[in-house]
């Protein structure tokens, strides 16, 4: 088990923050070489600013102190090489102007270092594998002509385009109806799976999350509240708060949800 990524004493304040409040206050957490982490946490819980200290995507301003270490990249990740990007809103990482091809081969393109007409290609597989259907027509539309789960598809594809080690998923499933929900993370299983990707699966939904990542940290208030498998975080929590967060979803009396759906 080699360890990715190591967080130690990690501390992020907004400039901006109202009375200096920490937006992460402490964090000691290690994410493990090609394992699925799911960070969980309410609104306003530091749950993003992890995700952006990870991927040193924090605002101008922003304070951080503790250390990050990462021992498999041997530097820090550079954005689109080393780790892809997903948000909840496609449209916030998906350009309005270029059409869809445009935009995955830029990527594939900037870090492979393909020609264009390479990088084009490679689009258009890439389409392929994100189960666009009719990758060559998808290639030439724009974003606002495809659905919100195609759109996150095409998402997925720009952020795995150079063959990033570390995925970062943040409430990628959450603006989608359930059954496009499923769908997305079926796919994200397998694209994690065949890549052998580290992911950092972001979402308020402990159920959500519950069948389908290795590991489970839950954040609360800024403050890494515990963190452990799966299984002993939902069978045995350590503390009130996690317990209250799983009593609160009738679905993990059951099996979880997504290992209905999954293969
Ligand atoms: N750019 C920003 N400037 C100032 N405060 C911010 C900024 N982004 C987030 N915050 C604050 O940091 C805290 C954590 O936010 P965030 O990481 O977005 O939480 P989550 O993703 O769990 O909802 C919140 O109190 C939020 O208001
Ligand atoms: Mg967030």
């Amino acid at each position: 088990m080699s360890i990715f990524c190591s967080l130690r004493q990690l501390s992020v304040t907004y400039g901006r923050a109202r009375n200096g409040a920490a937006a992460l206050d402490g964090i000691d957490l290690d994410i493990v070489a090609g394992e699925r982490l799911a960070i969980i946490g309410e609104s306003g819980s530091g749950k993003s600013t992890l995700a952006r200290a990870l991927a040193g995507l924090l605002p101008e301003g922003a304070k951080v102190g503790g250390e990050m270490f990462w021992p498999e990249l041997g530097h820090p990740p550079s954005a689109g090489r080393d780790f892809g990007f997903v948000f909840q809103d496609p449209g916030s990482s998906l350009n309005p102007v270029l059409t869809i091809g445009e935009q995955i081969a830029e990527g594939a393109s900037r870090h492979l270092g393909l020609s264009w007409k390479q990088a084009y290609i490679r689009a258009e597989e890439l389409l392929g594998r994100v189960r666009i259907p009719q990758p060559d027509r998808a290639m030439r539309a724009f974003p606002h002509q495809l659905s919100g789960g195609q759109r996150q598809r095409v998402a997925i594809a720009a952020a795995i385009a150079a063959r990033p080690a570390l995925l970062i998923a943040d409430e990628a499933t959450s603006a989608l109806d359930v059954v496009v929900q499923a769908e997305i993370l079926r796919l994200l299983d397998a694209l994690v799976r065949e890549d052998g990707m580290t992911l950092v699966f972001i979402t308020h939904d402990i159920a959500l999350a519950s069948g389908f990542v290795d590991r489970i940290a839950v954040f609360r208030n800024a403050r890494l509240v515990e963190a452990g498998p799966v299984r002993s975080v939902l069978s045995a929590p350590e503390s009130d708060y996690t317990t209250a967060l799983i009593a609160s979803h009738r679905d993990l009396a059951t099996p979880p949800l997504i290992a209905e759906v999954l293969p």
